[in-house]
């Protein structure tokens, strides 16, 4: 390790919580980023396929966007939202343009807990009831509420303590919790939603939230129809449907710009936040005018730093090259690309379990033994320190801490992806060499 990454790993922990956990056996301390590209302390370059955990949507340092933010900077920083500003509506506006169906009205925070936090409220307000359903390994932040809502004990430091949250199956294929395949299983997973309202609630729920795809969960993608037999279910119950896109919104899974449309579901609220303003703190709760109508009746509601125009000003600069470059076509076939490489090494490297994901957000389980499917964290750690002493970042999770989470920049090109792929290729044969 270098003398400079020593030092600061020495100051870290005099003064910040161990809460602060670092990936690699020698943790990395980047210094600056452009492009697809950042640079450590000590210099060296790494192509970065995990763009700080799915937020750099349109690579570091994109020149459009630090010019908007620049030029906000030089206007006003803050204003809150008692005063109106051009920008927060500019981005309510554009969030307007590419939404699905009649989701046309925002309501900004900082982050995506908070994103979740306002839309759970506004359902429990609208419905005027107060359960929610929830999914196992899924992941919704770091409030009380949303560590309540989370689906991974991991993630839980305090335990269960707001009532009124159940959790049903999670939508997993290659860990079904029926332990059958798809069709084959009548998506039981979804039948649960239903089982759980019944036997766990007063059957009069506000809402049921998930992720189109489980990110922190290990990029879980759920069967075809899951999404679509859950919003019956849930809307036979009176409740709403809310969909967390904290990760997969803005193209991001390819061909849409959000997750769920791939399921062609209509949610009646959706949540985003990191990747919406390429690192600048924005979270968005988009729904509905009948929906967002009830709070002001209802009470009041306000967040000091939410859209403010420096974030909003990033926010919209970064839509607008989404759209420029056509994203959700552009992801698709990039992720096509890297998809078909995943899958070329699992052909290869017996460590690889399950090659899952959409658009440019693969997942990679591993495994000890591909028969009992004993999940391999180990593997996991290794591969991280192998893909990064090559050259390549690229990020870890599920419930088990044994998926290689690969999500680069919406920008990629195919000579990244290549180039990703090359350097995981090499990786993978180190790891399973050493592992036997
Ligand atoms: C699906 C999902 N929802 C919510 C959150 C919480 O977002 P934040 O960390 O911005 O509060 C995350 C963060 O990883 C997430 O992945």
């Amino acid at each position: 390790m270098d003398a400079k990454t020593q030092e600061l790993l020495r100051r870290k922990e005099k003064v910040l919580w161990p809460s602060y956990f670092l990936y690699y056996t020698e943790p990395l301390a980047l210094e600056r980023g452009e492009g697809l590209y950042v640079w450590d302390v000590a210099g060296n370059k790494y192509l970065d396929f995990f763009g700080g955990i799915l937020v750099t949507s349109v690579g570091h340092s994109h020149p459009k966007i630090l010019e908007r933010v620049k030029e906000q900077l030089d206007k006003i920083v803050h204003t809150s939202t008692l005063y109106l500003h051009e920008n927060i509506i500019r981005l309510g506006e554009k969030l307007a343009e590419i939404a699905p169906g009649e989701l046309s009205t925002s309501f900004f925070t900082n982050s995506g807990t908070e994103a979740n936090e306002t839309a759970v409220m506004l359902a429990k307000a609208y419905t005027e009831r107060n359960e929610i359903i929830a999914l196992r390994n899924s992941y919704s932040g770091r409030s009380a509420l949303a560590m309540n809502l989370t689906g991974i004990a991991a993630w839980r430091p305090v335990g269960s303590e707001i009532p009124g949250i159940e959790h049903a199956m999670a939508p997993y294929c290659y860990r079904c919790p029926v332990k059958s395949t798809y069709p084959q299983c009548g998506l039981a997973c979804a039948e649960d939603v239903e089982n759980v309202i019944r036997t766990s609630t007063s059957g009069r729920i506000a809402a049921f939230i998930a992720e189109p795809i489980q990110g922190v969960g290990g990029f879980v993608v759920p069967p075809p129809d899951y999404f679509q037999a859950v919003a019956d279910i849930v809307r036979r119950y009176g409740g709403l449907f809310i969909v967390d896109e904290v990760q997969t919104a803005f193209g991001r899974t390819g061909r849409f710009w959000f997750g769920i449309q791939h399921w062609g579901v209509e949610p009646d609220i959706i949540t985003t936040a990191k990747g919406i303003a390429n690192g600048f703190p924005l979270g968005a709760t988009i729904t509905r005018p009948d929906i967002a109508d009830v709070l002001p009746r209802k009470g009041l509601s306000i967040s000091t730093f939410g859209g403010n125009p420096v974030s909003s000003a990033a926010a919209i600069a970064t839509i607008e090259v989404l759209q420029e470059n056509d994203i959700p076509a552009h992801v698709e076939k990039m992720g096509a690309l890297l998809r078909e490489g995943l899958e070329r090494m699992a052909e290869t490297y017996p460590v690889i379990g399950d090659v899952r994901g959409m658009g440019l957000m693969q997942g990679v389980e591993l495994v000890a033994d591909r028969k009992t499917k004993e999940p391999s964290p180990q593997a996991a750690a290794m591969l991280l320190d192998e893909t990064k002493a090559r050259g390549l970042l690229i990020g870890k999770g599920g419930a088990f801490g044994n998926v290689l989470r690969i999500a680069p920049p919406l920008t990629a090109t195919e000579e990244h992806i290549h180039e990703a792929l090359e350097i995981l290729d090499h990786a993978f044969a180190a790891v399973q060499d050493a592992l036997g």
